[in-house]
This record gives C-alpha cells, structure tokens and sequence, in this order.
C-alpha cells in the first residue's frame, strides 16, 4: 500500500510514492487542521504581499483571496470534507484545494515561502488567539471570585500555617488571595501574546525570502506588530509557545491549590463548604457520599499541563540551528494544554459561583482562641514588654492554660499577674476575633476595611480584563 496520490508538496525528486505506515507516522494534518484559519489568513496576507512584490498580478491575488474565501467557508458547513481529506498537513491541505479550484494560479501561491516560515507564523498566531481566549476565562474565574467576596465579605475564617491553627482571617480575604493569583496568570498571557506577537513569514526555509518582500506590511495585515529579526532564528524558535505553556503550567497550579483547599473545607473535619450537587458525584457503594470530584479532577489534570511544558522543552533541547521536523511535536502538547487549562477554568469558575460558605460552621472554628495567642503578645509588646520576652511569657501562659483545661481567654487576670505584670484588665479587649481581624488595617492586610479596599482595587482590575481580554 502507498500513500494517497493528489498534489503532493515536494515529490519531484522521488521516484517511489512514501510507504503508507510512514506517510500516517510523519503527516500532522489530524492536528495541525486546527491552524486552518490561521493557514487561511495567512495565505490571503501572502497573496497580497506576493502581488505587491511583482509576483502577482492584483488580479491574480484577488481570486486566489476569493477561492481561499470559499474555501473556509467550505471548511465551516462540511467538516466531512476536512476528515476525508488525507493532506500530509494543513499547509498541504489549503495548498492543494487552491489548485483543485485555480489551476496553475493556485500552484502559484507557494512562490518565495516555506512551510516552516508558515508553520512558525501560524503557530504564533494561534497563540495570541489562544491567550485572549484563556484570559477571558480566566476572567470569569476572577469574576465568580469576587462576587463569592462580596457576598461573603464580613465571615471569619481561622487562617493557618503548616495547616495549624495560626490567626483568624476574613473568608473574603482568603478568596482574594486566590484572585490574585489568577490576575497574575492573565498578566502571564498577555505577555506570552507580546512574546508570539512577531512575524517570521519572509524568513524563507531558513535564509531569508529571495523576492522582494515589504515584510512589514505583511506582519501588519496579520495582525502582527513587529518582524522577526533574524531568518535562522525565526524558523527555529518556539519560545512563545514555551511561555505560553508556562502560563498554562503557573495557571494549572494555582487552579490546583484553590481545588485543594475546597477539597479540604468540604470535609467533615473542616465542614467549611456546601459542596454544590450540580458540581459533585456520589458512590456506587456508600449512599451518604458526595465527592469534590470537579476539584479533584482539576487537581489532577494539572499533571498533563506540567507534561505539555516538559514535553516541548524536551523536544526543543539540543536541536541543531535551524527548522528541524521534531518541532512538529510542538503543537499536540500546547493544543492539549490548552483545551485542559480552559476546560478547568471553565469548571472551576461554576462550581465556585455555585459552592455555598457555611457562615456559622466558620464562625465556630474561628473561635479557637489558640487564634488570638499573637494578640496577646502584641498586648504585651504595646506595653513595653520586648517581644522575644512576650512571646515566651505568652507561651509559658498557653502551657499552663491546657495543663488546667483551660483556653487563655478564661485564665484569671490574677494568675496572669505572675508571669508578668503587664497584663490588666484591657487585656479581653484583645482577645476578640474582632479585634484580631480590626488590627490588620494595613493595606493587603486581613481587616474589614483593608478587604473592602482590595476588593474594590481587585474588581477594577478585573473590569479591564474583561472589557479588553
Ligand atoms: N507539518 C510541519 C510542522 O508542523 C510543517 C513544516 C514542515 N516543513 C518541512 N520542511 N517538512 O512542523
């Protein structure tokens, strides 16, 4: 069995037609179809480009910008059309329907340019298109976030370190710290469009383009702001795309360390959240099970995120200068990525608008006076006492509390007069969860007002994602 017959790309200088089990091994048309638009663009910017260079006639440029019209609008109404197709890869399968629909005029199009000029110019601009889509997802994360903040603004939560019981924190500030997070990473996309945002086409092979090509022009006609500065260099680099799976990688953490926590508060020990059913499974076997399974599952697709990145590194490592056919590997681990990434996203934004804060249970585990020792130490501190003295007077009191059972609220004024003087009666003023919370007004700090503010500072942010992704 040979491979399909058809306009090959290059079978001039073969005698016998590609073994079949290589031809189905080597082309990337299953995959790299996802380009077409891209490859479509591209094509109607290079015929206009070839035309001013002389190569062309307008008129030539104009129908062959007129049969690649009708050919993506075939592509949208006929997606059998696009499976039956046995192109070796998408550059082959625009080229070779421009020839089924021109004639000669089609196999002109080709004149000056290489597929790997066109295969790195299409993969950047299938990033930039990538990362506005994944910052308008991110988006509505940032955006269930901040409505969560909202309607939860005023609940305490005990905060920990090492998960031990530390200080007590606003519900709200908590969910904004994970909004944070997920600014960043949009942040992190535009600048992996700025890195895409050059264009290599006039790079030729390898060596520059031999027809006089205005390169600019054509980089503005794609949307591109500037040209890539050297021919070697552009038909080799993937470095956007490793930015943008980096991206994808911080992103996928994050969105794994949210799931985390609500993993934890919605067991029973923490019994913080309502997981919501719409959002959760149960078990074949145990009736009173309800799973966290859209956060585990988010949790757990970041492995294959982490994968795409370290898979394209590998493939990029140790490549000699120039277009090399491994970097066809680049596109399946970033394709994947991507679709996982927004999926997540997507996920995690609903089950988050959708998961109900147990306000009360919160406000119990927030009553752990264990959450007030630093207060006291503080009181201490206020009073003159040196604070290394104030932590160790603090602790020794904590020690004699739970040998006698008690919490360091219901300890005697009396018998914290024997381990320092400084203490009086305004001492319970401090030992509020209230007060704990009220203290830290300094800004991106834990008290009301403080999250008030950085909420209001968080939500503007957002408005400009969402108006301009
Ligand atoms: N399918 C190829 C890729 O994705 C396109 C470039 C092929 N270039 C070549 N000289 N065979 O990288």
């Amino acid at each position: 069995m040979t491979a399909p017959d058809g306009q090959k790309m290059w079978g001039g200088r073969f005698e016998r037609a590609p073994d079949a089990s290589f031809y189905e091994f080597e082309r990337s048309w299953s995959f790299d179809r996802r380009m077409l638009p891209q490859e479509l663009a591209l094509n109607r910017a290079w015929a206009r480009a070839i035309a001013a260079a002389g190569i062309l006639t307008d008129e030539e440029a104009q129908r062959i910008v007129a049969a690649l019209d009708e050919i993506e609008a075939r592509a949208k109404s006929d997606p059998a059309w696009l499976d039956a197709s046995q192109a070796e890869d998408v550059h082959h399968f625009a080229e070779s329907a421009l020839i089924e629909k021109l004639g000669p005029l089609g196999a002109k199009l080709h004149t000056g340019r290489s597929r790997n000029e066109m295969v790195a110019t299409e993969f950047r601009m299938y990033v930039k298109d990538a990362t506005r889509e994944l910052r308008s997802a991110v988006a509505l994360l940032a955006r269930a976030i901040a409505v969560q903040t909202k309607t939860n603004l005023g609940i305490p939560m005990p905060g920990t370190t090492h998960m031990q019981h530390a200080q007590p924190l606003l519900l709200s500030h908590w969910l904004l710290a994970h909004g944070e997070a997920f600014q960043r990473d949009a942040e992190r996309f535009a600048a992996s469009a700025a890195s895409a945002d050059a264009c290599p086409l006039g790079s030729g092979a390898l060596a520059g383009c031999a027809f006089p090509l205005d390169r600019k022009a054509l980089a503005r006609d794609l949307g591109f702001s500037r040209i890539t500065a050297n021919s070697l260099d552009a038909v080799s680099d993937r470095d956007f795309a490793l930015e943008m799976l980096f991206a994808l990688a911080t992103l996928a953490m994050h969105l794994s360390r949210l799931a985390e926590d609500m993993v934890l508060f919605a067991t029973p020990e923490f019994g913080f959240i309502e997981l919501p059913d719409e959002y959760s499974t149960g078990s074949s076997l145990m009736p009173q099970k309800k799973n966290p399974d859209a956060w585990e599952l988010i949790r757990g697709k970041t492995g294959r995120i982490y994968g795409a990145l370290f898979a394209l590194f590998t493939t990029c490592k140790g490549l000699p200068s120039s277009y090399q056919r491994d970097l066809q590997e680049d596109k399946e681990p970033l394709f994947a990525a991507h679709d996982q990434a927004l999926a997540m996203l997507k996920i995690a934004a609903a089950t988050l608008a959708a998961t109900k804060f147990r306000e009360a249970r919160l406000r119990e585990a927030s009553q752990d006076p264990a959450l007030v020792a630093t207060e006291v130490a503080d009181y201490l501190a206020a009073q003159g006492v040196p604070f290394r003295e104030a932590h160790e007077i603090v602790g020794k009191v904590l020690r004699a509390a739970e040998q006698e059972g008690k919490s360091i609220r219901e300890m005697p004024l009396d018998r914290l007069a024997a381990f320092s003087p400084a203490f009086g009666r305004d001492l319970s003023t401090v030992l509020t969860l209230e007060s704990a919370l009220a203290r830290r007004g300094v800004a991106g700090g834990t008290a009301p007002g403080a999250v008030r503010a950085a909420l209001e500072d968080f939500n503007a942010r957002l408005a400009k994602l969402e108006e301009k992704p």
